[in-house]
């Protein structure tokens, strides 16, 4: 298997490590193109990039992972209900000086996005958090290896995760239920792809996904990651 794991101390040394790494990706390679993620994993992440002094971002192309869809009829998200554009652009993206692709203004053509995406080859890094379902992006329970960039139906799980019961409940029929995810084909075209897990709940996910003797299967999507041959797993939990 060729996933490198990394356990650190804590959320803020795995977001450093992460700034580390894309500061890596940026300084060896400046025309890079890097797939970014939304939730709460990510935020040190966010933090420790926006410390950093003299990152050339100005070659760079960036692309969000995924993004909510609206649910139908409406034209808005309900309050406190962010994009995950709107979210990208308020913890890094308007504060730096790249060429940003956004998936929102593409949710009726995936595929375009994806080709975007791929172009070059693919994107030069992806960053993904893992969900307790076992979902990357949001290819959920029951997506194949070379899931295309979609349109997908949240699963209960998530939903439960991004609003909360209480407000799910209350809420459900103007919450986004549907996202436009990066498919696992193009997660797994990227050349190097990093996965980001805090706090040790993950921890039994993440076994479920890269125990050496568990098959990659569609029950737990990021177990694909284990097909892929530069791979790097951040935690800060033992694994
Ligand atoms: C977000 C995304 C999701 C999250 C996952 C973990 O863009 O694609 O797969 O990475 O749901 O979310 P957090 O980090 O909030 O636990």
């Amino acid at each position: 298997m060729s996933v490198q794991f990394i356990n650190t101390i804590d959320r803020n040394a795995v977001g450093l490590r992460a700034a580390w790494m894309v500061q890596a990706q940026l300084n060896s390679k400046p025309d890079s193109s890097i797939v970014f993620p939304t939730g709460n994993t990510p935020l040190p992440m966010y933090e420790a990039l926006g410390r950093i002094r003299n990152l050339d971002w100005s070659r760079s192309r960036l692309f969000q992972l995924d993004e909510y869809c609206q649910p139908e009829g409406m034209d808005a998200f309900p309050p406190g209900v962010e994009t995950f554009a709107g979210f990208l652009d308020r913890v890094l993206w308007s504060r730096v000086d790249a060429q940003k692709f956004y998936l929102k203004d593409m949710l009726d053509d995936p595929m375009q996005y994806e080709g975007l995406v791929r172009a070059n080859r693919g994107p030069d890094l992806t960053i993904l958090g893992i969900g307790m379902n076992g979902h990357i992006a949001f290819n959920e329970p029951g997506s194949p290896s070379d899931s295309p960039t979609r349109r997908v139906d949240l699963a209960e799980e998530t939903l439960v995760h991004n609003f909360g019961e209480e407000r799910l409940n209350r809420d459900r029929a103007v919450l986004p239920r549907q996202a436009v995810t990066l498919g696992l084909s193009a997660i797994l075209a990227s050349r190097r792809i990093l996965l980001l897990a805090t706090g040790s709940r993950k921890r039994g996910i993440i076994r479920k996904a890269f125990g050496q003797h568990i098959a990659p299967s569609v029950a737990c999507p990021a177990s694909w990651l284990k097909m892929h041959p530069y791979v790097t797993v951040l935690t800060d939990f033992s694994v």
